[in-house]
């Protein structure tokens, strides 16, 4: 069983007529992509918002309706995935550097379901690196700042080259031991100029978590 698959269509179940969804990124919002362009097909009728260039493309070509980011003032519904899921439903997200838009996307959903598969949970956050998005003017700055609230910093690279996101901006990985507040982490980290988002998505934000396991059941926390 695809434990990500599963996950991701028990969300899409949620949907309903005439919602405005918000679309995620990375390998587990892809499936609920496919299976919201399985319910278009079927008569679902909704439109939809993607968190990034490859969620559009991904959405377009399953005939999902896009309204432009710039178009939204609510979300009925966002489903995205996570790289970790903490036991109090604090996120790390980035993984695929689509943390600024999804983070837009999730605040403004009234909704907002994360889908993950059983490996992404764990007790404390900071096993995964926590991405930063910052705008690329001062990353040396920005990296000493960083490594000043206790993590290893690095900046992303792709093929040997600086990974750029869909707002044009660096992403600086950072590996902490373990992220015991993430809240205040989140605040602190937001404090450094050039600092456009961090990964930490806090669980206020945060409505429901879908986990998918490989025996094929899910679990809805
Ligand atoms: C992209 C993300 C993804 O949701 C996260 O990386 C999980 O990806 P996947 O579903 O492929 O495991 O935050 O920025």
């Amino acid at each position: 069983m695809n434990a990500k698959k599963l996950a991701a269509e028990k969300a899409v179940e949620k949907i309903e007529d005439h919602m405005v969804v918000g679309l995620g990124t990375g390998s587990t919002a892809s499936h609920a992509i496919n299976k919201i362009g399985e319910r278009i097909k079927q008569g679902l009728v909704i439109k939809a918002v993607a968190t990034s260039v490859a969620s559009e493309k991904l959405a377009l070509e399953v005939n999902i309706p896009l309204l432009p980011l710039a178009a939204i003032e609510s979300v009925d519904i966002a489903i995205d995935g996570a790289d970790e899921v903490d036991a109090r439903g604090n996120l790390i997200k980035g993984g695929g550097g689509a943390l600024l838009r999804e983070k837009i996307v999730a605040f403004a959903s009234r909704r907002f379901i994360v889908v993950v598969d059983q490996s992404k949970l764990t007790d404390t956050l900071g096993s995964f690196p926590l991405p930063v998005e910052i705008v690329p003017f001062a990353p040396a700055l920005a990296l000493k700042q960083l490594r000043a609230l206790g993590c290893e910093p690095s900046i992303r690279k792709k093929e040997g080259k600086e990974f750029v996101t869909d707002n044009g901006n660096l992403i600086i990985d950072c590996r902490f031991a373990r992220i015991e507040d993430p809240a205040s982490l989140d605040t602190a980290i937001k404090k450094i100029p050039g600092v456009v988002e961090t990964g930490l998505f806090l669980n206020t934000m945060v409505s429901e978590v879908i986990v998918g396991y490989e025996n094929g059941e899910t679990v809805t926390r």
